[in-house]
């Protein structure tokens, strides 16, 4: 049984007001029987973990380097998370691909140094609208994961989440056919090379515009374990819709 999860990216976005937000959270799920993320940003962190500290809602990072430490002014180890209180980090996003030129490599690189570090990685991957109409969505997800994905993954430091680029902030959300199209095959392909025992627990998660209005029919797809929340994590009172929506599926 995979356990559901609900993510939130909370992208550049929060100062310490955003705080309140995450104590509201944690405090209307004191138990919750799926787990609940929110991902601040890096300078919220720490605080953040202290918010949620003996409560079920967990943090973590929005990205992190390849390297375990060393001369990379501005950027954040994943032994950095881990200590600041992460128990994740989202990696891959189109956004970091798009405005930091992150390739399928440097994904895979820094992926295994938050697993090495002991976090979970939360890794990526979806299409432009261009490949989509030309018909390459799952050429593309299929290389950004064989690209991606190290090697030393399970189901326990492993989570996919298919985010078609398009549909990210604009409102626009793939049929559910589509979605359950992609996430079918991502299954097949982790089975394919972890076998089924670690590809069957591996958790996948839809993200892009994801909202209370359309997360329940969303978490009736196939292989959504979840989803990753921009927008709609800001609030609590937003994500905990989406929350509500996970916990009925
Ligand atoms: P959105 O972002 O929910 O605001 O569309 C999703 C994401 O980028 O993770």
């Amino acid at each position: 049984m995979r356990r559901k999860l609900a993510a939130g990216n909370w992208k550049m976005n929060g100062t310490t007001a955003a705080l309140s937000e995450l104590e509201a959270l944690a405090r209307a799920y004191p138990t919750p029987s799926i787990d609940v993320l929110i991902c601040p940003p890096a300078t919220l962190l720490h605080r953040a973990a202290e918010v949620v500290r003996d409560t079920e809602v967990t943090v973590g990072g929005q990205n992190c380097h390849a390297a375990t430490a060393g001369a990379h002014t501005g950027d954040i180890s994943a032994d950095m998370l881990v200590d600041a209180g992460a128990s994740a980090v989202i990696l891959g996003h189109s956004e970091r691909r798009e405005d930091h030129g992150e390739q399928n490599e440097d994904v895979r690189a820094k992926a295994r140094a938050a697993m090495d570090a002991g976090l979970k990685a939360i890794i990526c991957v979806g299409e432009s609208l261009e490949q989509r109409e030309a018909a390459n969505t799952l050429d593309i997800i299929g290389g950004q994961m064989s690209g991606s994905i190290p090697d030393q993954s399970t189901g326990e430091n492993l989570i996919v989440a298919y985010e078609p680029i398009w549909a990210i902030g604009t409102g626009k959300v793939p049929t559910l056919n589509e979605i359950g199209e992609v996430h079918d095959f991502i299954r097949n392909r982790l089975e394919r090379r972890f076998g089924e025992g670690v590809g069957r627990s591996v958790r996948l998660l839809y993200g892009g515009s994801v909202k209370p209005s359309n997360a329940e029919d969303i978490f009736g797809v196939s292989n959504v374990d979840g989803a990753l929340v921009g927008g709609a994590s800001l609030k609590a009172q937003d994500f905990s819709g989406i929350i509500d929506a996970l916990l009925k599926a």
